[in-house]
């Protein structure tokens, strides 16, 4: 790995085994893009690439006798204004009106390893050696601005993190109306892009299409990351596929409001920026302050769309999440919102709790509905004190109770939530956001509490803080049920308004911050509605997310597989429920939910009292199951094999790091008759060693991987049929194991 540059000519080549990426400066002092890709031997003069000539029509900037023209060049930061009619990467109004920013190269750093971004979460690296990280800097003279163009070239990996820092050094302030993380041009258009995309219970859909000229964005504009639109975007060349081919991901390490877009001019060159949402954002960066985007997390793949998401994975899995339960195993545990929703007491609790200790279970989660009057929905967020009509003992008692079972226990918060009807809001109702004289809307009978406050985030704090010191209290469940309305602080004034949406998301980093801090042992899962928020942001602070509200098992295999693009196994929050499911009405086979839930953190949702004693001895050994496997399940090497929105029948593995050892699940969707042969052909797996597969047989590695696993269903529809092998949602995952040979 290696930051290399020639002084002579101010060009920068960030290079490694598997990506190449150099600049340079422009005769007018502004940064040149000249190549991204596979990596590419270092030599002196790359100014051939420099393509900015001058086409009739152009405006053009003139510097020491060289005319260019900046809308045929390829800009590393691009402003609008002069010469590049594209969409720029920042816009600064300042004092005179103008909005034109002029941003020309000075000087430059090479760190070892990695900076921390302040009060935000970014990757980092726990030695030097992992990473080097080269710092340009960049003034505008007649602004007196300073920008930091940071890149982070991690070792062993095509990675490269990219943030930005803005800094007023004028006598006045100015207005930061967008500050993109990440701008990207690219000198061809020939890319399917691939988002993920979709809605409460249907998250993280991939979506793809070939570039076209024009401008395609991906956003949210909700105030959280959204279940609408991941912040992630991936480039693809159109033959890449899982395997093999080119593929560049975009992923924004960031919980709010985002914007992600890519736009194909008319020559074909391609821009890709990603950073917070210009809309409803303005800055104000008073004399000598500054202003730090978050990180955004390019990812270089010539190994297909596996590739890519195998690289984030891993850096996700041990350079983004932190703390003690980063590399451990998760607990299985048994959350009782399906079992009960609002209705039960502690008794009922414990009796669900006892039988989920005899099913293997190890945690026991109380999810909403345990503090003030939170008898429903309509009131009681913000009263984080136990209803002591329902739990005598209060959580402290009641947390007792379940270890004395055997069994740690976890909670439910919504710490960012209030209801009008609530003791809180009573005593602080300029504590919401909300706009004066102008109407408030409710979404699931809740305001968002003002988070850009402070005094709201140490409030809530110390609210909840009690309850974690005064209780056993092994987990939590963070969850946020609405997307911001009315976004407006009463403790800001007019010219700081644009400054909200962004403050909040500062305010629920801080609080994730100081309660992981101080309950380091505690295991924090995110939430938003399901998958309302699951993003890079919030695996920083919680290293698992709820993944999605719909817990159908056949929803489930294509919201995993999608999420997987991006997010490890480890960070999937993922439970078997009863059936009928509750949001699908579906009723698919206890072996077949189990089987998709081991992809994940693994647990249930629902009461197992209501089960057979048939169906909870088959509980219990998928709970064994899942701890003899689970470190290899949620830790191995995940390939996607086979794609549920494609095929009936889909397929995923993971492989143990010395390829010993692997787990293949494979589902199919609805049985079909007299079907054709199947069979699915295995990754990741050493092609000399030979793997007994529980229940098939011995076969090599490369006799798994080229010829595939044989997974014929022989139905035929035949009376006398085995029907137990034809039935629709059907799974069964294989065990492999070296073996001598
Ligand atoms: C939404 C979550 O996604 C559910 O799992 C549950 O916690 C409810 N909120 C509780 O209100």
């Amino acid at each position: 790995m290696s930051i290399l540059v020639n002084p002579k000519n101010n060009t920068f080549h960030l290079q490694n085994d598997h990506i190449s990426y150099i600049m340079t400066v422009y005769p007018n002092g502004q940064m040149a893009q000249l190549y991204c890709g596979k990596p590419i031997h270092d030599k002196e003069d790359f100014s051939y690439l420099l393509e900015g000539s001058l086409r009739s029509h152009s405006a053009y900037v003139e510097n020491g006798g060289d005319s260019i023209s900046l809308e045929h060049t390829k800009q590393e930061y691009a402003v609008y204004g002069s010469s590049d009619f594209r969409e720029p990467a920042i816009e600064v109004r300042q004092e005179n009106g103008s909005r034109l920013s002029d941003f020309v190269y000075k000087s430059y750093e090479i760190l070892p390893g990695k900076p921390a971004l302040p009060g935000l979460p970014a990757t980092y690296v726990e030695s030097g050696d992992e990473a080097e990280t080269l710092v340009l800097h960049l003034a505008d003279e007649t602004a007196d601005m300073e920008l930091q163009l940071m890149y982070t070239l991690f070792a062993g990996a095509g990675i490269l993190a990219r943030s930005v820092r803005v800094i007023n050094n004028g006598s006045s302030p100015v207005f930061l109306e967008r500050v993109m993380s990440f701008c990207l041009d690219l000198p061809d258009a020939d890319y399917d892009l691939v988002q993920l995309s979709g809605s409460w219970a249907r998250e993280r859909t991939p979506v793809s299409h070939h570039l076209v000229q024009g401008i395609h964005a991906v956003e949210s504009l909700r105030g959280h990351s959204s279940h609408q639109n991941n912040p992630f975007l991936l480039l693809k060349r159109p033959l890449t596929d899982e395997f093999a081919g080119e593929a560049m991901g975009f992923s924004f390490v960031y919980s709010g409001n985002f914007l992600a877009q890519v736009q194909v001019d008319t020559y074909n060159m391609t821009r890709v920026m990603m950073g917070i949402h210009p809309n409803w954002f303005c800055w104000k960066l008073e004399e000598g302050e500054a202003f730090q985007a978050p990180e955004t997390v390019m990812v270089f793949s010539d190994k297909g769309l596996n590739g890519v998401s195998q690289t984030y994975h891993k850096l996700y899995q041990n350079r983004l999440c932190r703390g003690v339960w980063r590399n451990r195993p998760r607990p299985i545990l048994l959350n009782n919102w399906e079992a009960t929703y609002f209705d039960f007491d502690e008794e009922k609790l414990l009796n669900i709790a006892a039988k989920a200790k005899e099913c293997g279970v190890e945690l026991f989660v109380l999810d909403d509905g345990w503090f003030g009057k939170r008898r429903n929905d309509y009131a009681g967020l913000g009263d984080w004190y136990p209803a002591t009509e329902l739990l005598p003992e209060g959580i402290a008692g009641l947390s007792r109770k379940v270890e004395a079972l055997g069994l740690k226990f976890g909670l439910w918060i919504e710490p960012e939530m209030v209801n009008p009807d609530s003791d809180l809001y009573r005593a602080h109702p300029d504590w919401v956001l909300s706009i004066p004289d102008r109407y408030r809307s409710l979404s699931r009978h809740q305001c968002v509490l003002d988070y850009s406050r402070p005094e709201v985030v140490d409030h809530i704090h110390g609210m909840i803080a009690k309850i974690l010191r005064e209780s056993k209290i092994s987990y939590i469940k963070w969850d946020m049920n609405r997307s911001i309305t009315e976004c407006w602080s009463h403790a800001l004034p007019a010219d700081r308004q644009g400054e909200v949406f962004h403050r909040y998301i500062l305010g629920v980093y801080s609080l994730y911050d100081r309660l992981t801090c101080e309950f380091p042992e505690i295991l924090f899962e995110s939430c938003a509605g399901g998958g309302g928020r699951f993003d890079p942001g919030l695996l920083y602070y919680a290293p698992q997310t709820w993944t999605s509200d719909n817990t159908d098992a056949v929803e489930r295999m294509k919201i995993q597989y999608g999420t997987s693009y991006v997010y490890p196994v480890s960070s999937m929050g993922s439970h078997v429920s009863a059936v009928p499911n509750h949001q699908m009405n579906r009723i698919t086979p206890l072996k077949t939910r189990a089987e998709v839930a081991y992809f994940g953190t693994y647990g249930y949702e629902l009461d197992l009292n209501r089960l057979t004693e048939e169906e909870q001895e088959e509980v219990k050994q998928y709970s064994e199951y899942m701890k003899q496997n689970r470190e290899l399940l949620q830790f191995g090497t995940f390939y996607r094999l086979q794609s549920p929105f494609t095929h009936n029948e889909m397929s995923w593995m993971v492989v143990s790091e010395d390829k010993k050892e692997a787990i293949v699940g494979d589902y199919r969707i609805l049985s079909e008759v007299n079907a054709g042969f199947t069979r699915i052909r295995l990754q990741g797996l050493d092609k000399d060693t030979c793997y007994e597969v529980e229940g098939l047989g011995r076969f090599y590695g490369d006799e798994m991987m080229n010829l595939g696993l044989v997974t014929s269903n022989g139905s035929t529809g035949k009376p006398g049929d085995d029907v137990t092998a034809a039935r629709d949602f059907d799974s069964t995952v294989y065990r492999l194991r070296a073996v001598e040979d």
